[in-house]
Order: C-alpha cells, then sequence, then structure tokens
C-alpha cells in the first residue's frame, strides 16, 4: 500500500525565524500522526534552521530545487550534497514556476532527477498543463510528454523512490482547483503510463501528489480518488493550522 505524502512548498516565503516557527508547529501538530508522511520545504536559506528546528520529528525536509553538479562555477546555485548536507531527504524539481520564470527544460528536469537519485535525494517532480493545454484537450498529451521525458534513463527499481506532482497551472494560487475527477484522470493515465514502461510493481509503487489551491475544506475529496497518493500544497502550508489539518485528513 502507497503511504500518502502531504508537502508543503513554501516557496519565497518566510525568513529564517519565521520558517523555524512555522516548522516546529508543523512538527508539534503532526506528531504521531503515522499514515502519512509529512514534509516541509523552506527556502534554500532556511533549510539548515529548519532542520535544527525538526531533528527528532518525523517531518522530511524538501529543497525547492538544486543544481545538478556538486559544486563549481556556477554563481547563486545551491548543489545537492549542499541540501544534503543541510538536511533534506528530499527535493522537489521541475515546478512550474521554476519552468516558466527560470527557463527549466524537460532536459534540465531529467538530468536533476537522475543527481537526485544518484545523491539518495527523494525527488518530487512536478508537471502539469497550461488553462490553453487544457481547453484544447492536450492536457494528457501533455502530462505524459513531461513525465516521460523527466524520467527518461530511470532505473525500474528507483521508481519507488520518486514522487510525480501532478500541479495543472491553471490551479496554482488562483483558488481554482482541479475536481476529484479532473486529478483521478490525470492521475490514473500517468500510473498507467508508469505501467508500460515500468511495470505494475513500479505502478503501484510511484506515488502521485496533486497541488493546485488544495486547502482544508477540499482535500478530503481529493484524497478519496484512487489515484491519488497526497498532496503539493502552496498558500495553505504557510500557516501551521490550515497545513496541519490538510496532514490530519490524509492521515
Ligand atoms: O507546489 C505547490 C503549488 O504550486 C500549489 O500552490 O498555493 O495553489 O497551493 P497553491
Amino acid at each position: 500500500m502507497r503511504k500518502p505524502i502531504v508537502a508543503g512548498n513554501w516557496k519565497m516565503n518566510k525568513h529564517i525565524g519565521e520558517a523555524q516557527e512555522l516548522a516546529a508547529g508543523v512538527a508539534e501538530g503532526t506528531n504521531g500522526f503515522d499514515d502519512v508522511e509529512v514534509v516541509v520545504g523552506p527556502t534554500a536559506i532556511c533549510l539548515a534552521p529548519v532542520a535544527a528546528v525538526i531533528e527528532g520529528s518525523n517531518l522530511g525536509l524538501a529543497a525547492q530545487n538544486m543544481h545538478w553538479a556538486d559544486s563549481g562555477a556556477y554563481t547563486g546555485e545551491v548543489s545537492p550534497t549542499m541540501i544534503k548536507d543541510a538536511g533534506c531527504d528530499w527535493v522537489i524539481l521541475g515546478h512550474s514556476e521554476r519552468r516558466e520564470y527560470f527557463h527549466e527544460s524537460d532536459k534540465d528536469i531529467n538530468h536533476k532527477t537522475h543527481v537526485a537519485i544518484e545523491h539518495d535525494l527523494k525527488p518530487i517532480v512536478c508537471i502539469g498543463e497550461t488553462l490553453e493545454e487544457r481547453e484544447d484537450e492536450r492536457t494528457l498529451q501533455k502530462v505524459e510528454f513531461q513525465v516521460r521525458a523527466a524520467l527518461a534513463g530511470v532505473n525500474k527499481s528507483d521508481i519507488k523512490n520518486i514522487v510525480i506532482a501532478y500541479e495543472p497551472i491553471w490551479a496554482i494560487g488562483t483558488g481554482k482547483t482541479a475536481s476529484p475527477e479532473q486529478a483521478q484522470e490525470v492521475h490514473a493515465d500517468i500510473r498507467s503510463m508508469i505501467a508500460d514502461i515500468y511495470g505494475q510493481e513500479a505502478a503501484d509503487a510511484i506515488r502521485i501528489l496533486y497541488g493546485g489551491s488544495v486547502k482544508p475544506h477540499n482535500i478530503a475529496e481529493i484524497i478519496a480518488q484512487p489515484d491519488v497518493d497526497g498532496a503539493l500544497v502552496g498558500g495553505a502550508s504557510l500557516e501551521v493550522d490550515s497545513f496541519v489539518s490538510i496532514a490530519e485528513t490524509v492521515n
């Protein structure tokens, strides 16, 4: 049985003290939730300070991005070994904001996915369609392309450590959520594609999260879908109460 995940992507929010306070509150509020993995994703500069306050808790720590090289002349970047050193066991890759504002390509995301696996970091690979693509009925085509591209060359044995986050771009930060049926359709499609490529065992093991305006009031119907294995939460992960409430529903 797949253990669900509730991950918070804090994006470019919270200064160090605020991040520590939020993480400590989430650690306390989710203490004893045994049936869900809870992960927080602060900014790079807050990773080590947050790691210090969540030590000994069940919370996982995710970076929001990383470079593919371990070190070198890449001004402004943070490496996989650095985020590991800061305490991360997870890394979010290919978020639509990284793709749109920082021009990350499918090739970059594939490269980073391989590097994450090599460094024992669990990647949360984000994919999703624009509103225009959905209206043109190109949703499945787009997400299938992105999943195939991100996983190109990844071994079957590593699939269980990879998480896919389906985030329809039109639902991010807009208050518009995909309907549970829309989410289920895409998640089921991704899972059957994984089955085609890697076999049923890998398809049954991979966790597929939904992201896009997930809130305490809509998580129950989303998580009730058979192929939805949790949520990647933006805005509602910035407050202890709303994030803990989402995790509690999934638990
Ligand atoms: O990665 C999470 C995300 O993009 C969704 O953000 O604010 O719509 O929950 P939000």
